[in-house]
Formats: structure tokens, C-alpha cells, sequence
């Protein structure tokens, strides 16, 4: 028995990525860039079992379909020349699939488990590059701190690969996730970027758009500019939401709290304080901040009506290997 446990932790997209080039090599159609969270984690174990007939996937002690675990699976078995089918336990201690970027930090440790039950020893490019056929976002996972996803030009994907841009601690940011909503979301973000991308009018526009916006955020982060990398990311958020809204069926994934953080966020940056938002595919509000104004930025979503939970992260580390063995 091939066995061995990793740990990965959800990312959020500062610039954001939505669309897709290909959709069988999950290729992005724009960059994206990041900040992994030390606060939330997902724990996964991989095992292979020449007992089993066909991979199972437990995520939170529930069966689920193991579909793009297999995709994600074959291609560390075809680097390892086995056909053996793999039992994979996964928990995660936040919401899964609620826009926490589940599947970013789900996929990540899949790869990173895998990796090192096979003993295959791949590179963290070689890592991202599988981890983006679960999730997109996944790719960016396998790194910690601040990190950059290419859209590549190839049409093998070699090149559309994350990699470390800024380590945490070089710019120790805190983000603090207002849950508006426990329940999983109505509908998943591969099934609303295909809406967007056949649909939204502006499609091409945002695509066009995302190349000097990764620019702005990536000389904003090298030179720990706030401001710039602020107004970028609400940019960035604010186009990515008004893209889905103009697609047909119309995706929203705001909900009332959401607007009123939105809000009360913006009023805090215009008073001063180093704050600004992020909204991912759900309805929770990220928000990023020096460590300055942790205190105040938390007490003020606590008391907005219909924020069920305030969690507080600071940037965290790469996806990395917790247990090994035969
Ligand atoms: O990686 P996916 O397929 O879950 O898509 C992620 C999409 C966003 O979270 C909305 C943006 C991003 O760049 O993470």
C-alpha cells in the first residue's frame, strides 16, 4: 500500500480568473494572481490499493462522485506507470464549496498526496500544472504567500502554471472572510464561467482587460504598494461579478450582507483605513487589510446584519506533505 497525506490551504484571486481556453486541459483564458491563507486547510490522504476496482473519494467522511479526483489521479499514474486505483480522504475545516476556494486548496493536496504516496518527486511547476486539471485556482495552492498563475500560450498547458511571486512574510497582510452563507452554492464556477464565456457581452473585453490589470497587481505587490494593489483587486472583483451579471441566465452570487460589507468596507478605506474587498464564485466577502486595521475592520463586519461568522487569516504557506508511509 502507497500512502501518504498532505496539506493544502485555500487561495484567493486578487486578479481573477474566469473563462477558460480549453476546457478539457482546464487552460484559463486570462493570469490570475493570489495570497494563500495559513488560517483555513484542507487535509487529504491518498491510498492506493490494488484491491480497489475504481478510486473512491470521501470528503468530509460523505462517498462523493470521484470524477475529477480520477482526471487528476491518471495523470500522476500515468507519470508512475500504475493503473492502481486509489481510496482519497479529504477534509476540509471550513465550508466546502461555499466560495472559500474549496477546490483550490482540495485539488492541491490531491497532487501534493499523490506526489509523494507514488514517490514520484515532481516539481512544484509539475505539481501546479496537474493540480490545474481539478481547479484552476488550484494551481496557485501548491504555493504559499503571493502568487502568480500564467495563462500560458501553449496548447499543451505546459506553461499555464503558478508560481511564487512574494513570500508571506515579505508583506504579511490579514484577511478577514465575512460568511454571509453556510450552505454550498447554487451553482459552480465551471458551469458559470461556460455561461459567461458563451453569453456575457463583455466577454472579450474582460479577457483583453486582465493583462494590464495582472501588470498593475504584480508591480503593486513587488513593491508592497497598498493602495495600488487595492484598487486593482476591487477592479478586478467588481469586473469579474459585472461579467457574470451580464450573462444569460444571469449569475449573482451576492446576497444582501454581501452588498452591506461591500459597503462598509469602501466607507473604511475612504476614512482612512488600509482595507479593501474581495468576492470569489459565493456570497462571502474577503477582506484584506495591514495588520493595523485587523481589530477595527472585524468588529465592523461582526455587527453588519446577516454576517454569521468572521474568520481572520494571515498569508500562509505552500501545499506540503504531513505524513508518509508504506
Ligand atoms: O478554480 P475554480 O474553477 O474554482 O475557479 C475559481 C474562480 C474564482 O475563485 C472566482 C476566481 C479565482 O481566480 O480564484
Amino acid at each position: 500500500m502507497q500512502q501518504a497525506t498532505a496539506i493544502a490551504h485555500p487561495n484567493i484571486a486578487l486578479v481573477k480568473y474566469w473563462g477558460k481556453r480549453d476546457m478539457r486541459l482546464n487552460l484559463p483564458a486570462v493570469g490570475s494572481l493570489s495570497i494563500t491563507l495559513d488560517a483555513l486547510c484542507t487535509r487529504t490522504q491518498v491510498r492506493f490499493d490494488s484491491a480497489l476496482s475504481a478510486d473512491r473519494f470521501i470528503l468530509d467522511g460523505v462517498d462523493e462522485d470521484a470524477g475529477r479526483v480520477t482526471a487528476c489521479l491518471d495523470l500522476l499514474r500515468a507519470a508512475a506507470r500504475i493503473d492502481t486505483r486509489a481510496r482519497v480522504d479529504s477534509s476540509n475545516d471550513f465550508p466546502t464549496a461555499a466560495g472559500l476556494a474549496s477546490s483550490a486548496s482540495g485539488f492541491a493536496a490531491l497532487v501534493v498526496a499523490a506526489d509523494a504516496a507514488l514517490g514520484l518527486g515532481l516539481t512544484p511547476h509539475m505539481l501546479s500544472r496537474h493540480a490545474r486539471r481539478g481547479s484552476g485556482s488550484a494551481a496557485r495552492s501548491i504555493f504559499g504567500g503571493f502568487v502568480e498563475m500564467a495563462r500560458g500560450r501553449r496548447e499543451d498547458g505546459a506553461d499555464a502554471v503558478a508560481q511564487p511571486l512574494l513570500d508571506a512574510g515579505a508583506w504579511p497582510l490579514e484577511v478577514l472572510i465575512a460568511v454571509t452563507e453556510q450552505a454550498a452554492k447554487p451553482l459552480a464556477s465551471s458551469a458559470a464561467m461556460a455561461a459567461t464565456s458563451e453569453s456575457a457581452p463583455y466577454y472579450a473585453a474582460w479577457v483583453r482587460s486582465s493583462r494590464p490589470d495582472l501588470r498593475a497587481a504584480r508591480k503593486a505587490v513587488l513593491a508592497r504598494d497598498f493602495d495600488a494593489l487595492a484598487d486593482v483587486s476591487v477592479h478586478s472583483c467588481l469586473k469579474m461579478h459585472a461579467l457574470m451579471m451580464s450573462s444569460r441566465p444571469p449569475v449573482l452570487y451576492w446576497n444582501a450582507a454581501t452588498v452591506a460589507c461591500m459597503r462598509r468596507i469602501s466607507a473604511l478605506r475612504e476614512a482612512g483605513l488600509p482595507v479593501f474587498y474581495t468576492i470569489d464564485a459565493g456570497p462571502q466577502v474577503k477582506a484584506i487589510c495591514k495588520s493595523e486595521a485587523h481589530d477595527a475592520v472585524e468588529h465592523a463586519l461582526r455587527s453588519i446584519a446577516g454576517v454569521v461568522e468572521v474568520r481572520s487569516s494571515g498569508l500562509g504557506g505552500a501545499a506540503r506533505v504531513v505524513e508518509e508511509g508504506a
